[in-house]
């Protein structure tokens, strides 16, 4: 392949079709094929293709996945239908499946504590600390009156700026400080919010800390403004359980052992890091897919996760299990910073449907069925580790995506889904199976013993 022209200048500048063709001309081997690829994914409506592509700079194309949806979650007794954009097969399959089970054993139980989120003034300050503290006791009411054009929305919605803090960090840095400051956002995840009051109150503070008598020795220099994406009181609980006897699904397992044997997985993620990211992992499947179906931002819903997770100084497991007298509770704590209004919500037409979807919740409604999907997904993996082992599931869609790779046509799927429904399809004898039933050479390289 040429890899001559790589660099360029001033490509942002270039129309949206000179960007394409820039691409495929020197990127890719058969530039026709590309630029046809890259047709074949526009819109058919060049409004919503236009509002696509003004998501992002240099958009070239729109990249798919999969909408699936997962039916029959009970959720603090409402029936919710979950849409979960995801490309990892089975994982759609896994949330219905425990959505299908706990459906019939009282449902998800889902408790928000609080919305509240935090965005800091890094500054450092080589003064009085004391003065610094006085000076910031007096100029709270000019900071917040700073914010006021910016609030009024949200202060008349029940929101705004819930406290502010200093914080003297010197003993981790030399000089550092933040200011610390609380907001409730209600329905919005409030990013640009929290940014925009943080960078007016910043203006005040270098002021004021200037010409302040007690701190203008001290040299104040604001590092940065930014909300946190660690939100340890946007917290939501969600839990599951039943009688250890009503485990039973009727596939004629000893419930008493598969609820020890499930305990027992759980702790094993709660102790050993190794696993707990795994296990994490898992409980993410079903978090993202979801996360992501609503336009919201899925990276800082992982961050936030993971922090919470690792916030003892070990990294462990987001969910827990407890067997007493007779009750198998299983259950997960994460904060989740949601919005349910602003950002792409009003945007992306296919997450307007997700939400529609899901009746329009509200940003605390829809942490209860987020947590609940990340609840029921890291059920179903947890059932087949402890009792089929995993590979089971996962190996119908595995079949199904070797057998699209090798372009098969729908009656030799039909055919080798058949003959696979009672083996493990390994990538090579799933290839020689389908070239068995073509008529054509199997490659050497698959390595398969005929
Ligand atoms: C795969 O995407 C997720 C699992 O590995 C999660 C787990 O091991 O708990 C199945």
């Amino acid at each position: 392949m040429k890899r001559s022209n790589l660099q360029i200048r001033g490509f942002s500048k270039l129309s949206k079709s000179a960007k394409i063709a820039w691409l495929s001309q020197e990127h890719l081997k058969d530039p026709a094929m590309g630029l046809a690829l890259i047709a074949s994914y526009n819109h058919s409506d060049d409004a919503v293709q236009q509002r696509h592509d003004e998501f992002i700079e240099n958009t070239v194309a729109n990249y798919f996945l999969p909408l699936g949806v997962a039916p029959n979650f009970l959720i603090n007794g409402q029936v919710y239908t979950l849409p979960m954009a995801i490309e990892e097969s089975s994982v759609v399959a896994a949330a219905a499946k425990s959505a299908q089970f706990w459906m019939d054993r009282g449902g998800f139980h889902s408790t928000v504590h609080s919305t509240t989120k935090v965005g800091h003034i890094h500054f450092t300050f080589n003064g009085d600390a004391s003065a610094l503290a006085a000076l910031l006791d007096r100029i709270t009411p000019e900071l917040l009156a700073a914010t006021e054009g910016i609030t009024a929305n949200m202060r008349a919605r029940g929101g705004g700026i819930l406290s502010l803090e200093l914080k003297d960090r010197r003993e981790a840095m030399d000089g550092y400080f933040q200011l610390e400051v609380r907001f409730e956002t209600r329905d919005s995840m409030g990013a640009n919010f929290i940014n925009s009051c943080l960078e007016e109150m910043a203006k005040v503070l270098r002021l004021e800390a200037a010409t302040d008598a007690g701190t203008a020795s001290g040299d104040l220099e604001v590092v940065m403004c930014i909300l946190s994406n660690y939100t340890p009181e946007c917290l939501v609980h969600c839990e599951v359980r039943c009688a250890i006897a009503d485990l039973d699904d009727g596939s004629g397992m000893d419930v008493q052992e598969f609820a020890r044997k499930f305990q027992r997985a759980v702790r094993i993620a709660e102790v050993e890091p190794y696993r707990a990211t795994t296990h994490n992992k898992g409980i993410m499947n079903g978090i993202d897919a979801v996360v992501l179906a609503t336009g919201n931002d899925f990276r800082a819903v992982e961050a936030a996760c993971h922090t919470y997770a690792s916030r003892d100084g070990q990294y462990r497991s987001l969910t827990h299990c407890s067997i007493e007298e007779g009750e198998f509770r299983f259950w997960i704590e994460i904060p989740l910073s949601l919005g349910t209004v602003g950002g792409l919500t009003k945007l992306h037409p296919m997450v307007q449907l997700a939400l529609e979807a899901l009746g329009n919740p509200g940003a605390k409604e829809l942490m209860g069925i987020i947590a609940a999907s990340g609840l029921a997904q890291n059920f179903a993996a947890l059932r087949a580790l402890t009792t089929t082992g995993i590979q089971k599931g996962h190996m119908k869609m595995h079949l199904l995506n070797i057998l699209n790779q090798l372009e098969a046509s729908d009656a030799e799927k039909a055919e080798l889904t058949a003959f696979f429904a009672d083996k493990v399809p390994h990538h090579a004898e799933v290839v020689a199976a389908f070239c068995r039933l073509r008529g054509i050479p199997i490659p050497q390289a698959e390595g398969v013993v005929r």
